[in-house]
């Protein structure tokens, strides 16, 4: 099998939902991944940061190995052996009282849906069928009819409606807009679903205390404050959670506590990217909200998947795997900062989650600076036009780093003469 038969297979017989860069891979181990001709990439987008902790790491392959060989699913028809244990492990690890586990990033945001709604009917009070959920404009919670519901990316919407109601978007990191939502109808509103930085928009940083201050204003009208950290989340961005909130993580990840979540999302990284897991965590008052056979997943919560993803957040802990994206991250950004002018308009991002912004008005595109990126040995992908996304294993070190960086500025510095 070669590389040019493998996209043709997937070109004639795959549904066409994704444009992938044209590269096979075929093999991978930690920061790096190889094609089926065998040349070696550096990867930069980590599988959209779900593989944190490096491609094949031996201790969630031992732990996924071990377990495989025991017992994979039982469904939730009967108690397991592991999900009990990794729900304390992970309640515990987040600082949260109770854990829902589900599959996909998009199950959770599904579920946290779900849960708010329960919350809001059986706590809150508020009329039957008359809860609102406030999102964010450019937002990205998946691909579901009720999340793509409250999106408003074209491609995303156009031709999936009828949409699901009760979802109010606001601009994103606009306090006043979500105080006016809040005065006007605060009694109706049951959460406020954001992403501590929208990662698929583009990498958008909100302002430092955007979230504190959204906090704040959620508890003044009793609205829960639900953080969809299925990108930010596992220290991608120098801090166990980008919320941070009390997370019970001080010890390595040495950040001041900033917003504790009333419900947290997590998916990708929990897992290190060997098995679908995902979550949601909360307190008890509003986790108990949600009773037998109002919820649930055949997989949700399988032994494999609870294995996995505790071996999975032990190396965030034990590798000290924040700190690293903390400190590797401002040095990549420092050294971006110097790519050439007449290209870049914006670098942004905070740990390892980073954008470059590339001028629209150039010869070549985003797209193009990231095939010749590939050629030259690095992989890295387009979000939204003409933003390329950085986002390497955080498991890199400062060396692999430097040469890396080295290979994005000469890129750059060919893409410069051809303007
Ligand atoms: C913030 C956020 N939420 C939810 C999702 C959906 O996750 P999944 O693709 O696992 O359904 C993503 C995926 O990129 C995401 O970035």
């Amino acid at each position: 099998m070669n590389s040019k038969t493998a996209i043709s297979l997937e070109d004639t017989y795959g549904a066409h939902n994704y444009h992938p860069l044209p590269v096979v891979l075929d093999r991978g181990q930690g920061v790096f991944v190889w094609d089926l001709e065998g040349k070696k990439y550096f990867d930069f987008l980590s599988a959209y940061s779900a593989v944190n902790q490096g491609h094949c790491h031996p201790k969630i392959i031992e732990a996924l190995k071990s377990q495989a060989e025991k017992l994979t699913l039982t469904s939730r028809a009967f108690y397991n052996s592991k999900l009990g244990v990794f729900e304390q492990f992970a309640t515990s690890y987040f600082g949260f009282d109770m854990l829902l586990p589900m599959n996909t990033g998009a199950e959770a945001v599904e579920t946290a849906i779900k849960l708010c709604r329960k919350w809001a009917y059986q706590v809150k009070k508020i009329p039957e069928n008359k809860a609102v959920i406030v999102v964010c404009e450019n937002n990205f919670h998946g691909r579901t009819i009720t999340i793509v519901s409250a999106s408003n990316d074209p491609d995303a919407r156009n031709e999936f409606g009828p949409f699901t109601p009760g979802l109010l978007s606001i601009p994103y990191n606009d306090l006043p807009a979500l105080e006016k939502v809040l005065e006007r109808q605060g009694e109706y509103v049951a959460g406020f679903l954001v992403e501590p930085i929208q990662g698929e928009a583009g990498v958008n940083v909100p302002d430092h205390d955007y979230l504190s201050k959204a906090k704040t204003l959620c508890e003044k009208h009793n609205v829960l404050f639900i953080a969809d950290e299925v990108q930010t989340g596992i220290g991608r961005t120098g801090k166990l959670l980008a919320t941070c909130g009390n997370c019970n993580c001080t010890d390595f990840c040495e950040q001041t506590p900033e917003v504790k979540p009333d419900v947290l999302i997590l998916g990708k990284a929990i897992s290190g990217g060997v098995f679908p897991v995902s979550a949601v965590l909360a307190s008890k008052e509003v986790m108990q909200c949600i009773k037998p056979g109002e919820h649930g997943s055949t997989f949700g919560g399988n032994p494999l998947g609870c294995a996995v993803a505790q071996a999975a957040l032990e190396v965030i802990r034990d590798e000290k795997l924040t700190q690293n994206a903390r400190e590797l991250g401002k040095f990549l950004r420092t050294e971006l900062e110097k790519l050439p002018k007449n290209i870049v308009q914006i670098i942004r991002g905070k740990g390892l989650l980073n954008a470059i912004v590339i001028d629209e008005n150039l010869p070549f595109s985003a797209w193009d600076i990231c095939v010749h990126l590939k050629n030259n040995g690095l992989l890295a992908k387009p979000t939204h036009g003409n933003i390329i996304r950085l986002a390497p294993p955080l498991v890199i070190s400062k060396e692999e780093l430097e040469n890396r960086i080295a290979i994005i500025k000469h890129t750059f510095d060919e893409c410069a003469q051809k303007i």
